[in-house]
């Protein structure tokens, strides 16, 4: 890991105070349920962690109800549609070549036989989300809930029109925010709050916590909702030690560093983005407002397969993506950069041009099919150097 540029948009490092909360003595603790409701008895100490892990994240995210115990994003997710849906419910969600994530429903989830899963979009000459479209399928299919949220739409999505279309039609509306959820929390991007009903999301990513997830609300009866759906509806016992690694992740999201750190997020991906424009290498709405952005490959002869594969040799992670019109992910045309994991670790523009120049050699001299093995030893020896200097966890 040492020696791997990660640019994979999900990854990120977590501090060594999370890390020892996350291989603590906790993790040996079985309970079950809610404070005051447990089906499997709690010590107080316990019920302390997970107190403090829901005031933290609401204070953060700003919001009256947080439930900590979600497994996964796409557990948070799914204890939405346990929460709110019938059989035969219709839900409308982002299509997975704009950006879309599967946990929304759809192809191949659990829910894909007892929902009817209706998808929008993005305009074809701006990739940008349509919000006419959202507002006519709205109109037609009466959906129950509108998800917005995404794992490879590069924008901000504006919650004000969408609470408009959600009202005109009486459905949910429910952000997804796993990929911007530190940007929200530091006010870089749009909150959700008040616009929408719900708000889920990953941990880790962006946020720099624990993998795991989040739900938040400010309604009442739709917390009680929640909290039923995930336990007992599709959850048993919480994991106490990454409850207690979120607590930490959330105050350290507080803090002035962890603002900074949303800052230098933004700028790194910003100037990798408009670095490979001006390399003539297309990307997805040319730019991006959050942590990660998606180079076209559409009008390139190499396949993105090749790409990541010569990019993987020299060490930098990175992976393919659906961009507008792939029929799906084994026919992929976009190549997704995310800038969460190398900020961590202390890469700034210096790094980034390196970075930015290495990948777009890579990318054309594939193209031309003219990348040579020295000039593959040369950016290895580079790279390698770059991540001596940017140790994931320095020995302080
Ligand atoms: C927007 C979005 N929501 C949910 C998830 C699901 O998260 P998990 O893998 O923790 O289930 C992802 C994962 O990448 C995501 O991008």
């Amino acid at each position: 890991m040492e020696a791997t540029i990660e640019l994979v948009a999900s990854e990120n490092y977590i501090s060594k105070d999370q890390l020892f909360a996350l291989g603590s003595i906790l993790c040996d603790t079985t309970i079950e349920g809610y404070e005051n409701k447990r089906f499997l008895w709690a010590s107080s100490f316990v019920d302390e962690i997970e107190n403090a892990s829901i005031e933290a994240a609401r204070s953060l995210f700003k919001a009256k109800y947080a439930n900590v115990q979600p497994h996964s994003g796409t557990q948070a997710n799914q204890a939405i549609f346990k929460a709110l849906l019938q059989p035969d419910d219709c839900v409308l969600a982002m299509s997975p070549d704009s950006g879309g994530h599967f946990s929304h429903g759809g192809k191949g989830t659990i829910y894909k036989d007892w929902i009817k899963f209706i998808t929008y979009g993005v305009d074809a000459n701006t990739g940008l989300i349509d919000y006419n479209l959202i507002f006519r399928l709205a109109k037609k299919h009466r959906p129950k809930i509108i998800f917005v949220g995404a794992s490879s739409y590069p924008r901000t999505f504006d919650f004000e029109e969408l609470k408009h279309i959600s009202e005109s039609v009486n459905s949910y509306l429910i952000a997804d925010i796993a990929h911007v959820a530190g940007l929200v929390a530091t006010q870089h991007f749009p909150h959700p709050f008040p616009y929408v009903d719900i708000v889920t999301t990953t941990t880790y990513k962006n946020l720099r916590g624990p993998r795991g997830g989040l739900i938040l609300t400010n309604n009442k009866s739709l917390a009680n909702l929640i909290d039923a759906a995930i336990f007992p509806g599709i959850q048993g016992t919480p994991l106490v030690n990454t409850i207690a690694a979120k607590a930490i992740a959330f105050s350290e999201a507080m803090q002035p560093d962890y603002y900074q750190y949303s800052e230098d997020v933004l700028l790194n991906a910003r100037f990798l983005s408009d670095f490979f424009l001006n390399r003539g290498i297309p990307i997805l709405t040319g730019g991006t407002d959050t942590p990660l952005f998606v180079l076209n490959f559409k009008s390139f002869e190499t396949s993105v397969k090749t790409i990541v594969h010569e990019l993987r040799n020299l060490g930098i992670n990175t992976n393919a993506c659906p961009v507008p019109g792939d029929a799906s992910f084994e026919q992929a045309h976009g190549l997704r950069i995310g800038t969460s994991a190398i900020t961590t670790r202390g890469f700034r523009i210096e790094e980034c041009e390196i970075l930015g120049n290495i990948i777009s050699d890579v990318i054309i001299s594939t193209e031309k099919k003219s990348l040579a093995q020295s000039k593959i030893e040369g950016y290895k020896e580079i790279l390698n150097n770059i991540c001596q200097q940017h140790p994931i966890y320095p020995i302080c």
